[in-house]
């Protein structure tokens, strides 16, 4: 085998399935499709028929067969019942991408953030991270092999100006279970780590900035990130898809930063 090759043999998920939730749209969509060219079937569970269905045809003409289900993520016996699809169709999973989440743009002053608000957030970017976890561990544990990559945020690792305390803080929760999880499950050969992105340029973050900063007040952010400019999707992606290939099978409990170096730690 040649070098080209065996690099290409080392990033192959040829026979692999993988799953990415709320992957119709935005970082999960540009994770599903990085995922699929590496060869892994691809499932994408969202709650948005016609981005599921828009979504599909676009890895279609690409010549990508994908998986899709509508289901709620939030509600649990939903999210049981997709499980048991996607085992009952594909018969294993190797790739769990825990991508729900947000701020669901709710207010980012703490002092207008309600009770409702803060458990809108935990229940989308916890507890479906947890839920569904929950449910694939055992397959992976008897596979003795398995990638679980989270998507945390820079704002949970050191604050936002634009995003709130509840975002913030779970966002925080998602990293501490993530190292908990590595704890736990490395020894049945099962990695798991979290992907902080700063701020990503999908349609909704777009419209996010425009709406709460002036074209003056971007600008000095991006003379703040050392790389000059804010992250695109492929940004994303491309760390996805080395966590989740056989290449990175040291790497475990990590909370990788994707954010053009506009904040640094030790
Ligand atoms: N975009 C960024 O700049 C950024 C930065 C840091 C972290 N993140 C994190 O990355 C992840 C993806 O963010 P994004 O910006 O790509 O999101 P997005 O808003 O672009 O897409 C979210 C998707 O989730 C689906 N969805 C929402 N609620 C759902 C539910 N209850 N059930 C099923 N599907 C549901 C939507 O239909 C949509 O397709 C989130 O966890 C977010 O916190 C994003």
């Amino acid at each position: 085998m040649n070098n080209q090759a065996m690099l290409q043999e080392e990033f192959s998920l040829s026979g692999q399935v993988a799953l990415i939730t709320a992957g119709a749209r935005g970082l999960g969509k540009g994770i599903a499709l990085e995922l699929a060219k590496c060869g892994a079937y691809v499932w994408i569970w969202d709650n948005d028929d016609q981005a599921l269905e828009s979504t599909r045809s676009e890895f279609e003409s690409q010549g990508l067969r994908i998986g899709i289900l509508k289901l709620d993520l939030v509600d649990p016996i939903s999210l049981q019942r997709a499980y048991e699809r996607l085992i009952s169709e594909s018969s294993n999973l190797h790739i769990l991408v825990n991508n729900a989440g947000g701020s669901l743009h709710t207010p980012f002053q703490f002092l207008k953030e309600s009770d409702e608000d803060w458990m809108r957030l935990i229940e989308l970017n916890l507890m479906t991270t947890v839920r569904l976890t929950r449910l694939v561990l055992p397959c992976m544990v008897s596979n003795k092999y398995g990638r679980i990559v989270n998507l945390g945020s820079k704002a949970g690792r050191y604050g936002s100006l634009f995003a709130g305390a509840n975002y913030v803080a779970v966002k925080g929760a998602v990293h501490s279970l993530t190292i908990q999880l590595a704890q736990e499950f490395g020894l049945h050969g099962i990695t798991v780590n979290t992907v902080c992105p700063g701020a990503i340029m999908t349609e909704r973050v777009k419209g996010l900035l425009a709406s709460r900063q002036s074209p003056e007040e971007r600008q000095r952010v991006i003379n703040e990130i050392p790389v000059r400019r804010h992250g695109e999707i492929d940004d994303v992606a491309r760390t996805v898809r080395f966590l989740v290939s056989k290449s990175a099978g040291f790497i475990t409990g990590s909370l990788i930063d994707v954010n053009g170096g506009q904040v640094m730690s030790t």
